[in-house]
């Protein structure tokens, strides 16, 4: 039986990968913002509940990662994959108690300071996984990374691909520097979700209209974070670009220095 923690797991892909990954007889510790999503999200996993815990946390600020991966440490000794499908979907400026525009908290600082936190427990495993989820960003080396990691005032048209694109360049990093250790980037596609509670109207309204026809199952976008943890057949950083098509992975070859570049800047910020 695998520990695998879920940021994100109360809600959308986390939760139906959380319900996969009980499936295969794995225990879950989730981790989500709102309680009563948490609370709704053991209760509808039936028997299984007993193998699932629920952890409020605020992943916005550094407060907030430090005291959940606290709580987590305290109860799990072992974590064998973690895995991040925490997201905002908001094009509006604001900034967290730290300054930092919540985007880029949220859908990438948190998952590099929330990981380092608990390397301790990930190195425990036999084989430690970690994957990352985002909107279908390729690794490439194109992004314009000037900005990071203020971003201020936000841009979303023009901040959200460097954002998401940090999250390779951390895979890639883990991978480098922890042996053994598995790491991952996965597109979402495009999925009806609680992501768009706070996107603009007329992406809810697009959504309501071509969802039916556009949008990938739930289940479908799971796929690839239920087989990344149940299959040891992949080694290096890879991205998934196609919901429910593990096979087609791309590998995650980014320049090393601009890798460096975010990883000092992360560090620094994080102080992890
Ligand atoms: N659905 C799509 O079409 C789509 C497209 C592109 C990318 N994605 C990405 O796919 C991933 C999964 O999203 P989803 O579609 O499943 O959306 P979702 O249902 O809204 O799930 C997002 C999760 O992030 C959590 N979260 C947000 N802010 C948080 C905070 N400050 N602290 C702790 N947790 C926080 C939410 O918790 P609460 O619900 O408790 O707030 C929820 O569990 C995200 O990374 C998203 O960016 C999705």
């Amino acid at each position: 039986m695998k520990t695998i923690l879920i940021a994100g797991g109360n809600s959308g892909i986390g939760l139906q990968a959380a319900r996969d990954l009980l499936a295969d007889g794995h225990r879950l510790v989730l981790l989500g913002r709102d309680p009563r999503k948490g609370e709704a999200a053991l209760a509808s996993f039936g028997a299984a509940a007993d193998r699932a815990t629920f952890l409020a946390a605020d992943l916005s600020t550094h407060d907030g990662v430090r005291d959940a991966a606290q709580r987590v440490l305290g109860q799990h000794d072992r974590i064998d994959a973690l895995v991040h499908t925490t997201g905002v979907f908001t094009s509006q400026e604001s900034r967290t108690a730290d300054g930092l525009h919540p985007f880029f908290t949220i859908n990438y600082l948190s998952r590099y300071h929330l990981t380092q936190l608990l390397l301790p427990a990930l190195r425990r495993a036999e084989r430690p996984v970690v994957l990352m989820m985002t909107a279908a960003v390729p690794p490439t080396d194109d992004a314009d990374f000037a900005r990071f990691p203020e971003f201020a005032p936000f841009d979303f048209g023009h901040d959200r691909k460097p954002i998401q694109l940090a999250n390779h360049h951390y895979a890639a990093h883990l991978t480098r520097t922890e042996p053994g250790l598995a790491a991952g980037v996965i597109n979402a596609g495009a999925v009806k979700t609680d992501i768009l509670r706070i996107a603009p109207w007329y992406m809810r309204a697009g959504a309501k209209v071509l969802g039916p026809v556009l949008f990938d199952s739930v289940e479908t976008s799971a796929r690839s974070v239920v087989e990344a943890t149940r299959r040891d057949d992949w080694q290096d950083p890879v991205y998934w670009g196609k919901p429910g098509r593990f096979e087609q992975r791309t590998p995650i070859a980014l320049d090393a220095t601009t890798t460096q570049h975010l990883m000092d800047a992360s560090r620094r910020l994080a102080d992890a």
